[in-house]
């Protein structure tokens, strides 16, 4: 799921993986570039075998790894560079607990190293190549950091906006009845702000205040109820005003011209609508429709929460929000699996019979290679995952559990509360780390089990709540991406 981005090298493409913010380059792509596919893995380990190699690898890990384990290492150093001696980056992983460098399967596949250790193998495969490789990821971070900065201008522009949206009070706040463009004196005196402000508000701050004495008292102005066409028009007309200055353009030319460019722009964005695109969550937050976060639901059985969430999505509360590409099952016979086809949502299974917990994941990470989604939302999924899908998903698995995590992990939750004659229990959302259950905490929810006789009115009461729960939690989570 993370994505993976290519860089081009003398006709060789490299791809690049993120692992905790960081960049992790292909080392297998990039050995293919010195002797084509076939002999990539022997030149990754002839590079590993040498002393030089272990020597810097190691003095990386201890600078960046706590849980380096230096013993391990010792033991390999010592033995690097005698002709008897070999390594793989698996053997270097799992002995010593690198993290400079791993290896991936799927699509993707193939060992991956940290950029600082991803540039000490380009020498390996020349020096030329080395500074290629050098030039062209300084030169994929440059745009791919223009991007994130044009991303959060637009972010930022449009919360600016949202107060606007939230409270409605364009309709309530008042616009003095002068007529600027006849009465010109106030353009002797404006402010280059105000400049601006009689183009595309029709007032000046000061008149605007005198007719919003209670607004002013809050510390609103003007600006603050501009709908976000005419924010994104401001930012243009503020550039371009910066160079009429420059060049020395009398206040009259600039108000005149200003003003045609205000018109024609507002018209055009106006036109689009975008606000359309906007839907609102909640009194306070808003979001780009258009941006759905896309989950994969992974259901071992019924799937009761997994058809709650599929409601919500179709009509309730995520609508627009979230949206299922995928119901996945490890068991192929699961009831839920037919459910989620009465939603028209396309489903997947494969059968975990007589597979090892990190060969059967390997196999979903590689089928899921053909998705493109955000999340991976646990529904009762009976199954402890591996490390390595944990790794590979980061922070985007999250589980349902229908106990407080903190007193109780694993199965039979709702049994344990009613054995335990309990008053009430914590429904608990949580993201999905190495352990079982043990995962940071997104959030609670409590139960009433006051009265619950039987555990099948535990099950239910618990039920009622986690249908509910698990769809508001996810739209918070999403909603905060
Ligand atoms: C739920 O109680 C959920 O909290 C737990 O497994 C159960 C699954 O039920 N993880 P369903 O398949 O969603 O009906």
């Amino acid at each position: 799921m993370t994505k993976i981005k290519k860089i081009k090298i003398e006709n060789n493409i490299i791809s690049i993986t993120q692992f905790d913010d960081e960049d992790y380059i292909c080392l297998t792509d990039m050995a293919k570039a010195k002797q084509g596919d076939n002999r990539a893995a022997d030149i990754i380990k002839n590079w590993l075998r040498t002393r030089t190699t272990i020597e810097f690898l190691g003095t990386w890990e201890k600078l960046y790894n706590p849980n380096f384990k230096v013993v391990e290492f010792d033991h390999f150093k010592s033995e690097a560079g005698l002709h008897t001696f070999v390594l793989s980056p698996k053997q270097w992983t799992e002995k010593t607990n690198a993290i400079g460098i791993f290896s991936k399967s799927g699509r993707y596949g193939g060992t991956y190293a940290h950029r600082d250790i991803a540039f000490e193998f380009g020498a390996a495969v020349s020096a030329t190549f080395k500074l290629f490789l050098i030039k062209e990821y300084q030169r994929y971070k440059i745009i791919e950091s223009n991007q994130y900065n044009l991303e959060w201008d637009v972010k930022r522009l449009l919360s600016k906006a949202n107060y606007h949206i939230q409270t409605d009070a364009v309709k309530k706040h008042i616009l003095p009845e002068k007529d600027y463009e006849k009465e010109k004196k106030w353009l002797i005196y404006a402010e280059e702000a105000d400049l601006l402000n009689v183009i595309l508000f029709n007032c000046t701050a000061k008149d605007w205040r005198e007719v919003n004495p209670e607004h002013t008292k809050q510390r609103l102005n003007i600006r603050d109820f501009a709908s976000i066409n005419e924010l994104a028009v401001l930012s243009n007309l503020e550039s371009l005003n910066a160079v009429m200055i420059n060049n020395k353009i009398k206040k009259h030319q600039r108000f005149k011209e200003l003003k045609e460019v205000a018109e024609y722009q507002l018209n055009i964005l106006n036109e689009q609508n975008s606000m359309k695109a906007l839907k609102k969550l909640s009194d306070d937050i808003y979001i780009n429709q258009k941006k759905m976060t896309k989950i994969i639901i992974f259901i071992s059985g019924r799937g009761s929460n997994m058809e709650a969430i599929l409601k919500e999505t179709k009509n309730g509360i995520l609508n627009g929000i979230a949206e299922t590409i995928l119901v996945f099952s490890d068991k192929k016979d699961a009831i839920g699996l037919q459910t989620a086809k009465t939603y028209g949502i396309k489903t997947a299974s494969i059968s975990a019979k007589g597979k090892n917990r990190e060969a059967f994941d390997n196999e979903v990470i590689d089928s899921l290679e053909n998705y493109n989604f955000d999340y991976i939302v646990l529904a009762g999924y009976m199954r402890i995952l591996s490390e390595n899908f944990v790794k590979t998903y980061k922070n985007k698995i999250i589980n349902i559990h229908p106990a407080d995590t903190n007193l109780h992990q694993g199965l039979h939750a709702y049994d344990w509360a009613f054995e335990n004659k309990m008053k009430k229990t914590k429904i608990t959302v949580h993201y999905v780390n190495e352990g079982v259950d043990t995962g940071k905490i997104i959030a609670q929810k409590e139960v009433d089990l006051s009265g619950a006789n039987t555990l099948e009115e535990v099950e239910k009461r618990g039920l009622v709540v986690e249908h509910r729960f698990y769809s508001e939690t996810l739209r918070t989570v999403f909603s905060q991406q």
